[in-house]
């Protein structure tokens, strides 16, 4: 009778003993953002929501106590590579996330594949980003998704000779790119292509170009933190009064910015995949707990990139058992997760690692007295149109 229960009790003891090791340790998330510099408003944005969606869910899962460890970069990628090294070596974090530029998360890439350390890009949004390792994982968005929306909506919209805009480095040469075969696509035109650069870009003299060439629109990509610029010399220059059309991808009209940028802005339409009045309960409370925490500030697009790309790796450590198997079962275990966002429903394509996602037509309006992108449009459950190339 009782040898019978000796193996079992061993065996139990054994993993007790090795579960309490590894339980003892924490798993550490290295999250690389830029907390000073242009794009500081990034990194701010996705700390908090990081904090955010810890303070709601626990900071233990699956019996492991889970350990944020934030570096700030100041957007340059000599630096981002340099730290997450570190993390991967000195730290031994299970996971690296952040990446608020592109060039950033392409300088790391190298490092996740090396280590086989699973790579979240909650900001970066060039298309290509997902091909520089097959340990990364996107939970923001890609520019040739608001791109081809644009470049549909547009010409359905009376607007036929358009000319772009955009920050002269990956994301905005994607936008560039899918906006145009778009609208060729559909018998539309974009008469010229402007490029400002990525440092200290002043927009004046590509502005007063527009002008003089009368388009029916401009279409603007520049990165979140810069539209607010864009606007106020657009506005300045009288364009919407020459009868240009302002439209764009959502990081225009960024919600961080918005409401600083007066009522010139009504009537802007962008695509996106995120608004603070996206119209769900589930938006509502994040947007609520958000300003709740965080002195009234408004989440944007980079928040629910970082508050999503958190939810993708709390479920894999469920899925793992606390992360056993170690990078490539985490890896694994992020792949093909559903869930639903505050941006609405999103997944995580398996194949592509990409996030497959519903984009929104959005037009600037008043509400409550602030201003907000409203939802007017959608495109549902998008695949970057990149990844077809
Ligand atoms: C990027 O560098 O990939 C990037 C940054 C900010 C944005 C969009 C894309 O708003």
């Amino acid at each position: 009778m009782k040898t019978r229960f000796i193996f079992p009790l061993v065996a139990l003891a054994v993993s007790f003993s090795v579960n309490s090791v590894w339980a003892q340790e924490a798993f550490k998330i290295g999250l690389i953002l830029p907390m000073t510099g242009p794009s500081a408003s990034t990194g701010k944005q996705i700390e908090a929501a990081a904090r955010l969606y810890m303070a709601q869910n626990g900071s233990t899962v699956a019996g492991r106590k889970i350990e944020l460890v934030i570096k700030d970069d100041g957007g340059v990628p000599d630096a981002t590579k340099r730290m997450a090294q570190e993390l991967v070596v000195n730290e031994k974090v299970g996971v690296l996330s952040g990446f608020g530029l592109t060039p950033l998360a392409l300088a790391t890439a190298p490092i996740a594949t090396q280590s086989k350390t699973p790579m979240v890009v909650m900001a970066a949004a060039t298309s290509s980003i997902t091909e520089a390792s097959p340990f990364i994982v996107r939970t923001s968005f890609t520019l040739p998704q608001c791109a081809v929306a644009m470049g549909d909506w547009a010409p359905k919209n009376g607007m036929k000779r358009v000319v772009t805009l955009v920050t002269d480095y990956g994301p905005g040469i994607d936008a560039e790119r899918y906006f145009k075969e778009r609208m060729l696509l559909n018998s539309a035109q974009v008469v010229e292509s402007l490029r400002v650069p990525l440092r200290n870009p002043d927009f004046a003299p590509f502005l007063q170009k527009v002008r003089d060439l009368k388009p029916d629109a401009l279409f603007v990509f520049v990165p979140s933190g810069t539209g607010a610029a864009v606007m106020k010399q657009f506005l300045e220059r009288g364009m919407d009064k020459a009868g240009i059309k302002l439209i764009g991808t959502g990081d225009l009209t960024d919600d961080d910015q918005l409401n600083d940028m007066g009522e010139g802005a009504l009537g802007v339409v962008t695509s996106h995949h995120y608004s603070a009045a996206h119209p769900s309960a589930l938006n509502k409370k994040f947007v609520d707990a958000f300003k709740k925490a965080n002195n009234g500030l408004r989440p944007n697009f980079m928040a629910v990139g970082g508050y999503d790309g958190m939810r993708v790796i709390y479920e894999a450590l469920k899925n793992t058992k606390g992360g056993q198997g170690g990078g490539e079962a985490m890896l694994a275990a992020m792949k093909g997760q559903i869930f639903e966002s505050p941006r609405g429903q999103i997944y995580i394509d398996a194949q592509t690692r990409d996030v497959v996602q519903n984009i929104y037509l959005r037009k600037v309006e008043k509400k409550d007295g602030e201003l907000y992108n409203v939802e007017f449009d959608v495109i549902k459950d998008m695949k970057d149109p990149g990844k077809a190339k």
